[in-house]
């Protein structure tokens, strides 16, 4: 059977006329699972995790996948099993962790905000590093540690100061963001961490956004995170790891505006290149990337239940919302669209594709050319990352299925939530 491959999105094919995710037809496990339904390719998470793994063959590095991008347990479990650790940002995402079998040593913990019972709940597991983020919780997490008889083990996520160009929501690493310890800051908050005997300082911390599609930012990130590393050392502080955060984007394939990031491997043999030049090639890297490892791993499908012709525009209303997808809502972001079964009868006309979510701002994608008629699955594309993590029950909506796919092999990893899930927690 012959399959043509969507463009930038290796594990969408077409073959007998309908999308396939791996060996899995869309159409299928829409009709075994109901919509909207998110789809996964395991394939397609190993191989971005590969490009990692390649950047930084012979180096002693560890990658922790960022699990707010997708904290789904059944994706999780493949990252678990593929040796990765994990980049957590609270309590629930720690539990989440310590459910799929992750090392706790592996596990590190990032987060402006983290309280007094996630602290302890993070020391009590044994993790590998809190990333702290201000002198106030410094002062705090000492104070935990000593309470708890033990060391907490630290980097600071410094403030690089640079900007990664991508949307200002999902820019962290500039002047003006509630993130990290300013660059001028840094030694000062060194040396007072140093001396406080609850914790034992490891590493450096930087994380300058998401999304980002270009690696001059990293590079200008680099150069700056390793003059502090130069300064901080100078001051007797000796760092054993050298954290970059996550941000690499992904192709969402929007034809206006076509953002070819580099990949994983390429940014990292120029970055460890500049890493090697300064001298600190020996030391262990840590990165927490989580779009790139999981973005176009993840489809979700959804089904046209009306259309509807308007004065200025025409709507093609389908049964996902801004509540299963809410990133076009929130960051106006691109994500494709194409019919499961191909383009067919009738002619295509141009369509806003909304949800039935009462806000104008509940759309997916705008001024798009379908050939759609009710009845007909929509596909969208690019949805493995920031869609299902940041999912609400807006409008006593159900979170929508979750399959992951291996080959031909299809398996429900959440149940699609039912309104007794929702109210179950409620008292009128
Ligand atoms: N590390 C830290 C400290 C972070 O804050 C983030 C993401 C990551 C790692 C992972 O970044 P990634 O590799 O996924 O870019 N909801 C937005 C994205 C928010 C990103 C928040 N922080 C979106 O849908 O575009």
């Amino acid at each position: 059977m012959s399959a043509t491959v969507l463009p930038g999105h290796p594990q969408v094919a077409r073959s007998a006329g309908t999308l396939h995710v791996e060996g899995c037809s869309l159409a299928a496990l829409a009709r075994e699972h109901g919509t909207p339904l998110f789809v996964y390719s395991r394939q397609w998470m190993l191989d971005a995790l590969a490009a990692y793994q390649r950047g930084f063959a012979g180096r002693d590095a560890m990658v922790c996948y960022a699990m707010k991008a997708n904290s789904s347990l059944g994706v999780l479990r493949v990252f678990a099993e593929a040796g990765c650790g994990f980049d957590i940002v609270s309590g629930g995402e720690l539990a989440r962790a310590l459910a799929v079998g992750a090392e706790p040593s592996r596990i590190i913990f990032s987060g402006v905000g983290k309280s007094r019972a996630e602290m302890r709940q993070a020391l009590a597991a044994g993790i590998g590093c809190f990333n702290v983020e201000s002198e106030a919780e410094i002062d705090v997490l000492n104070e935990v540690a000593l309470a708890e008889g033990r060391r907490a083990p630290i980097s600071i996520r410094i403030n690089p100061n640079v900007d990664p160009k991508t949307h200002p929501y999902i820019s962290t690493g500039l002047k003006g963001n509630k993130f990290g310890v300013a660059h001028d800051r840094a030694v000062a908050t060194y040396r007072h961490a140093a001396g406080l005997p609850g914790l034992e300082v490891v590493g450096i911390d930087c994380h300058i956004g998401s999304q980002i599609t270009e690696a001059a930012p990293y590079l200008d990130a680099l150069e700056r995170v390793l003059d502090l590393v130069e300064a901080i050392e100078a001051a007797g502080i000796p760092l054993r790891h050298l954290d970059f955060g996550g941000g690499l984007g992904i192709d969402y394939s929007s034809p206006n505006d076509r953002q070819s990031p580099p990949a994983a491997d390429a940014l990292w043999r120029q970055l460890l290149a500049r890493i090697d030049a300064r001298g600190f090639g020996d030391r262990k890297l840590v990165i927490e990337p989580g779009r790139s490892l999981v973005g176009n791993a993840g489809v979700c499908v959804t089904e046209v239940l009306y259309t509807k012709p308007g004065e200025d525009k025409n709507f093609c209303i389908v049964d996902a919302a801004m509540n299963d997808l809410p990133r076009p809502a929130m960051y106006q972001a691109f994500h494709a669209i194409v019919p499961v079964a191909g383009e067919g009868e009738p002619a295509p006309v141009v369509y806003d594709v909304v949800g039935p979510v009462c806000e104008s701002g509940d759309w997916i994608g705008r001024d798009r050319a379908l050939a759609v008629q009710p009845g007909d699955l929509l596909a969208v594309l690019s949805a493995g990352a920031y869609c299902m993590s940041m999912a609400s029950n807006y409008n006593t909506r159900g979170r929508a299925a979750e399959v992951l796919v291996s080959g031909e092999q299809a398996r429900l990893i959440r149940q699609r939530e039912s309104v007794e899930d929702q109210l179950r927690s409620e008292r009128a």
